[in-house]
């Protein structure tokens, strides 16, 4: 439920700093071709002509055949920007990577209102990824944690013992925890490392397996899985933000209206299990594109979704809203588990560029933008649902795109455009 805490621009755990010289406020973007959109966009993000290339040339095939195996080719996903995103008072332009028609209109839509409150307030927990040791054939329970437990500073020096470049960075493992694993003889034991700017997986599995036998033995039985929980609940992103009612109205539709309606479609999710699976798509559908851009593994972001989503017995929306006088509240709580080295990232140069262009300095930052799309995604959503309904703006985008002139022609006929005649010219 949602809390009356103060927002502001600048939220615990996150450094206050100056905005920076650019601004994700392009208006009139969408209205210029693909080739012109890249160069205003070149100059609001301050990139080199080789970082645009680099963010908008697509996964070569060689680069692909050393990603995954069987490969034949590559698989294009369109690359959109989600403007309008001020998070912890900082311009983000977002990278999106997605199919659906509407997804990044209604976000930077979204976020333009948004922006008229102050933007998204967001934090970030530590990077704490966790792997599972599972323990087989404990036959006393009560005495096998009590082993474990008396070994506690040993087996934390142990294991940071195993990750000494991790811990040079701030990092390594910060709890071990074990729990009841449902089955008689069954006992889990949780390790948590903060993986600083890391997605983790690799350090905490490697850590399981190096870790499962001496565990195995205090227990008194053996080890069955070693291998993380995408349920990582100690690594969530908070997002908040309090947006004017009068910035929601909509067609016909009054901002107060359209306001109570979004704060009863936020208790119909939490109501109704069916209800929040939709709500829930609609935050991912601004989640999801970030995570692939930014070269994440967006299923294990939609596992860790799903499962905190379901942590209280019954699956609820990941974000809820309340109108409190003149302004509707949002709050979006999430696991976030995306990383800003490492992995996809050490192959996927659009992936890179498009990491770059978010200039998220963590792996924390960049979590913080991704609920902040998702949260915004939502709310557009929600506001046209409460109005209008969904399909009236969705049928027109689709129509607009579908009729649009090819962006080919729109290249072949373009030369060399001045970033700042572009922008004055068109926007
Ligand atoms: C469609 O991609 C997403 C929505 O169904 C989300 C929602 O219903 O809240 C519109």
């Amino acid at each position: 439920m949602p809390t009356a805490n103060p927002l502001s621009s600048v939220t615990a755990g996150v450094a206050p700093e100056a905005l920076l010289p650019t601004s994700s406020r392009l208006p009139g973007f969408y209205k210029l071709d693909l080739q012109d959109r890249c160069t205003v966009l070149q100059a609001a993000a301050g990139f080199s002509p080789e970082e645009l290339a680099a963010l908008t040339a697509g996964l070569d095939t060689r680069t692909a055949d050393g990603m995954i195996e069987n490969a034949i080719g590559v698989y294009g996903l369109p690359l959109g920007i989600g403007l309008n995103f001020l998070v912890n008072g900082r311009e983000v332009l977002v990278p999106m990577a997605v199919e659906e028609p509407s997804v990044v209109a209604a976000a930077s839509n979204a976020a333009r209102m948004v922006r008229a409150g102050g933007g998204f307030a967001a934090e970030a927990d530590e990077s704490i990824m966790t792997a599972q040791v599972e323990l087989r054939g404990v036959r006393d329970h009560e005495a096998a944690v009590g082993r474990v437990r008396a070994e506690l500073p040993a087996l934390l020096a142990e294991a940071n013992a195993m990750l000494p470049r991790l811990v040079v960075r701030g990092g390594g493992v910060r709890d071990l925890e074990v729990r009841g694993g449902g089955g008689a003889e069954r006992l889990v034991v949780h390790i948590h490392v903060d993986c600083r700017d890391a997605m983790g997986a690799n350090i905490v599995n490697t850590l399981a397996e190096a870790m499962a036998g001496r565990l195995a033995a205090l227990a008194g039985g053996y080890h069955g899985l070693r291998i993380l929980t995408n349920l990582c609940d100690r690594r969530c992103v908070r997002v908040k933000v309090r947006v004017p009612v009068s910035v929601l109205a909509a067609g016909d539709f009054e901002g107060d209206e359209v306001a109570e309606g979004i704060e009863a479609a936020s208790r119909f999710a939490e109501e109704d299990p069916y209800r929040a699976a939709t709500h829930n798509k609609g935050i991912m559908n601004g989640v999801d594109p970030v995570v692939i851009a930014t070269g994440n593994d967006w299923r294990g972001v939609e596992a860790g979704a799903h499962a905190y989503a379901a942590q209280q017995g019954r699956y609820s929306p990941l974000a809820t809203w309340r109108l409190r006088g003149q302004e509707l509240c949002g709050e979006l709580a999430m696991p976030m588990a995306v990383g800003i080295v490492g992995g996809t990232l050490d192959r996927h140069p659009v992936a890179r560029a498009a990491l770059r262009l978010t200039r998220a300095r963590s792996a924390g930052e960049l979590g913080m933008v991704i609920a902040s799309a998702g949260l915004a995604s939502n709310l557009a959503a929600l506001r046209a649902l409460a109005s209008e309904g969904i399909q009236r703006g969705h049928m027109a985008l689709h129509n607009r795109l579908h009729n649009r002139p090819s962006s080919v022609t729109a290249v072949a006929a373009h030369n060399v455009v001045n970033a700042a005649s572009v922008v004055e010219a068109k926007a």
